[in-house]
């Protein structure tokens, strides 16, 4: 299997995906890259699951697409490929997807971290967009979400040189949420998959698509947006439980209602 699906025991409401390519850096194959959309649209869909983590291994969360499967590709295979179909599909997961990134995050790699709401990375990993090096450019979103998150300067030096950016600079620049001992990356990204999996889902699934709205539209069509999923929120049963709690002083039981 080039993806593992864990459901950890004392994490109940955590998915943990990890993908599996180990002697290839985790190169995104268009395989692989197609059970990570289908194992995503499943977790989307499963009421228990409130935050998703996707990971790698310690050397690599993923060296890019794969380059020996795009090689011989020609301009019209890519087009009827349609590979970014599915990176839509994934961009698309209404749930938190939180980034537990060790190692090399380099191309397509770094771009399915930044698909991903955040990122907690290792001090040992490296993010970059190298596809300059071979003669093409980022195509999965690269020159967008890796300039909106640490601004145009640093970008396009990266993306015109190919130079790595280290975790703690990334986290510096704000492409990364922290950055944590190597032993201790996926333990932080499950944390904070549990701190926020203990919110109501449905308060968190709008408040997603809010922040994300953010990086799509002016500040007017912004703020409409938001005004109307907090509206929204009101009508959830999570709102009365969280309210109710506050005021009786004991934790909140979000139902997903
Ligand atoms: C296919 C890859 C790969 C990749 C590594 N491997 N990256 N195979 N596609 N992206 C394979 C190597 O061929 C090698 O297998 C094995 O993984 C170990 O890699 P090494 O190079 O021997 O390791 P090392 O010397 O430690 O160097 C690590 C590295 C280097 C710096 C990460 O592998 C590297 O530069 N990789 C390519 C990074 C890259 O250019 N990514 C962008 C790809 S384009 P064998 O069997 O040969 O020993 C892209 C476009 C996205 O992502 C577009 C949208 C999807």
């Amino acid at each position: 299997m080039d993806l593992i699906l864990v459901r950890p025991h004392f994490h109940p409401h955590v998915a943990l995906v990890q993908l599996n390519r180990p002697k290839e850096l985790n190169a995104l194959n268009l395989q692989l890259m197609a059970q990570l959309r289908e194992t995503l649209k499943q977790l989307d869909a499963d009421e228990e699951v409130r935050a998703i983590v996707i990971t790698g291994n310690e050397r690599a969360f993923a060296a890019g697409a794969d380059i020996k499967e795009m090689a011989g590709k020609s301009a019209i295979d890519m087009f009827l490929i349609d590979q970014f179909a599915t990176w839509d599909q994934i961009r698309k997961t209404r749930k938190p997807l939180i980034a537990a990134v060790s190692g090399f995050a380099l191309g397509g790699g770094c771009e399915l971290a930044m698909t991903c709401d955040m990122i907690i990375a290792s001090e040992t990993a490296v993010f970059g967009q190298p596809e300059i090096k071979l003669g093409i450019m980022p195509g999965a979103g690269g020159t967008q979400r890796l300039t909106r998150a640490i601004g145009k300067a640093k970008a396009m030096e990266m993306v015109l040189t190919g130079k790595h950016l280290p975790a703690l600079e990334a986290e510096r620049y704000g492409l990364v949420n922290k950055v944590v001992p190597v032993d201790l990356y996926l333990d932080e990204a499950m944390r904070l998959a549990d701190e926020i999996a203990a919110m109501s889902p449905v308060a968190v699934r709008l408040a997603k698509e809010s922040v994300n709205r953010a990086f799509e539209t002016d500040l007017d069509e912004g703020l409409h947006f938001e005004r109307k999923n907090f509206y929204l929120s009101f009508a959830s049963e999570d709102q009365q439980e969280g309210m109710q709690a506050f005021i009786e002083k004991r934790p909140p039981h979000f139902q997903g209602k």
